[in-house]
């Protein structure tokens, strides 16, 4: 058996490798190997998903907990290169730009085991958010580049990746959204909030520059505030934006609900009936593209161009006086025309493992790196 050591540790990453999980079961050959770093680890951002994924249970939780980054990032290396002791792993697999990837990513690559990213090439050209130094660092060092869109492949060329390692594969992310919209939309989630479907707006926020400074934050929720006395707004919060939210004592009035986290299958049958979305997720913005709800993105850029130009986003800047007349001109009729890039279609886990597979079956041994085929 040929082991493949997938690596999950954050919300993000979840419903990317539960479709790559499914579609390994197709290569008798190859045994995966769960690994949840434990980078998130409550009920309601990890383990629901699990359950709600279909995922399988980790075959081994590092249970690495919150940290700094560097210590967070130092822990989950640390924990990553003790499990690799005696093990005859041959890829270890990560997903998307959270500290895990880069942290598990670099351990790997220096045991000499090849390491596949998954969502390759995505840049924002914003080196102050921690993602975009993991997305830089993980691309540089990674064997195979699994990427989403045609900009990543540029991205990735501009920095001379060479095109042999890069492969176009779609979206997991929009596998999950796939597979499980009838069993999200069955659970008539707005109604059990006591919203109506299509007249209401769903909040999410967590990025360190919306959330972490008080002003910034005090003039986000004034913003909604303002907004909830046109249209009911639901905000389920992050654990990092609810304790800055705590410390400015900021009480939510009529029309605006603040909410614990939600799990997957809840948060997608509220993005599927929202009249539109006021996120700095990089997955929600690919999310609402697929399910054609406008997406308002309260940052100054994006990884994710795509979803400006073939999808439901609109990049408002970081102003929280943005907000209420980008939202008002939605709630008036002016959406964008529903759109989804090309491979953003049910498939990628399947395109994915395909790729793997083909990497790894060649028979060539663990720690070989340099002498493994490369597609072209
Ligand atoms: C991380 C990712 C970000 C992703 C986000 C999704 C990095 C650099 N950032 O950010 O890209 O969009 O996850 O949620 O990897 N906490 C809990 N319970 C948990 C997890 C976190 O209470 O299960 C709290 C802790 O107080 C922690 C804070 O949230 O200090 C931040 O968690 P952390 O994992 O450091 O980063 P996120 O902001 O969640």
């Amino acid at each position: 058996m040929i082991e493949i050591v997938c690596v999950v540790g954050a919300r993000p990453n979840f419903m990317k490798m539960a479709p790559i999980l499914d579609a390994l079961r197709a290569y008798p050959d190859i045994k995966p190997y769960l690994v949840h770093t434990g980078q998130h680890y409550d009920e309601e951002m990890s383990r629901v998903f699990f359950v709600e994924l279909g995922l399988p249970r980790p075959d081994q939780d590092l249970e690495v907990g919150s940290d700094s980054h560097g210590r967070q990032t130092g822990k989950i290396m640390m924990a990553f290169d003790s499990l690799l002791d005696g093990r005859s792993t041959r890829m270890v697999v990560v997903v998307g730009d959270v500290n895990s990837t880069v942290a598990c990513s670099l351990v790997a690559v220096k045991r000499g085991i090849l390491v596949a990213h998954v969502e390759a090439g995505l840049r924002s050209r914003d080196r102050t958010m921690p993602e975009e130094i993991n997305r830089l660092v993980t691309d540089a060092i990674s064997d195979i580049l699994l990427v989403t869109s045609p900009d990543g492949i540029d991205n990735l060329r501009a920095e001379g990746v060479p095109a042999s390692k890069i492969h176009l594969v779609g979206n997991p992310m929009i596998d999950s959204i796939v597979r499980h919209r009838d069993a999200a939309r069955a659970r008539n989630v707005p109604q059990r909030f006591a919203l109506a479907p299509r007249r209401y707006g769903l909040v999410t926020l967590h990025r360190p520059s919306n959330v972490d400074d008080p002003d910034t934050l005090a003039g986000i929720l004034e913003s909604l505030q303002a907004l909830a006395r046109r249209v009911p707004i639901l905000f389920p919060v992050h654990p990092r934006t609810r304790e800055r939210i705590r410390s400015l004592g900021f009480q939510p009035g009529p029309g605006l609900a603040l909410h614990e986290p939600l799990g997957y299958l809840d948060f997608l049958g509220l993005m599927d009936q929202a009249t539109f979305v006021l996120t700095d997720s990089g997955g929600i913005q690919e999310e609402t593209a697929a399910l054609g709800v406008p997406c308002l993105t309260l940052r100054a850029n994006t990884e994710r161009p795509i979803t400006l130009t073939e999808g439901t986003n609109r990049l408002l800047g970081t102003d929280p006086r943005a907000i209420v007349p980008a939202a008002t001109a939605l709630l008036d009729g002016d959406a964008p025309v529903p759109r989804c890039p090309a491979l953003w279609d049910g498939h990628a886990g399947q395109r994915i493992a395909k790729v793997l597979a083909d990497h790894v079956e060649g028979g060539a041994p663990a720690g070989s790196r340099t002498t493994v085929p490369v597609d072209t």
